[in-house]
């Protein structure tokens, strides 16, 4: 998962195999894989949060991502999905736009960039409540 993740968030810096493991032991994590990719999130409380999406370069643009999105969404059993994106990231963004993911706010200036001016995270959401599904 580190191997991959790594090289999917290049050149940000990937999660440690420590930080994986220790996520994988808390009860409310979940994780969705393929041999091409995974999905982390953390159930709790009605509420359901991505917390990291990543799918091999070499394998992307072939629906592995939506795929595991859409795992995840019909797993969870919650009330509410949220993620966090940064606002420069235009593939993941289109990839929740698709699954049915809305902005409901922004952190500004959240995310470091070595080369440029710190890039906002955007707060998306989707209701899963009945009546809400398609
Ligand atoms: C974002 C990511 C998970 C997408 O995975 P993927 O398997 O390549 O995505 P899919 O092939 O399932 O594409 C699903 C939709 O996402 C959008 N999308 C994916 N790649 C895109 C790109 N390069 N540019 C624009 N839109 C893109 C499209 O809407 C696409 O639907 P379409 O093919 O019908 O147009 C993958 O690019 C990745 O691992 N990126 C690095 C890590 C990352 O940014 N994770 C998310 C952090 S919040």
């Amino acid at each position: 998962m580190a191997r991959l993740h790594a090289a999917a968030f290049a050149p940000e810096r990937g999660w440690h195999p420590e930080e994986f493991a220790a996520l994988l032991a808390q009860p409310f994590t979940q994780m969705h894989s393929t041999p091409e990719g995974f999905a982390l999130a953390r159930s709790l409380a009605g509420e359901s949060e991505l917390l990291t999406l990543a799918v091999d370069p070499a394998r992307q643009g072939r629906g592995v991502g939506a795929a595991l999105v859409a795992r995840w969404l019909e797993t969870i059993g919650t009330d509410t999905a949220f993620l966090e994106v940064a606002a420069d990231n235009a593939a993941a963004i289109a990839l929740y736009e698709r699954s049915g993911f809305l902005e409901a706010g922004r952190r500004r200036a959240y995310y470091s960039r070595p080369d440029s001016a710190p890039v906002d995270a955007i707060i998306m959401k989707r209701d899963l409540t009945k009546g809400n599904t398609g």
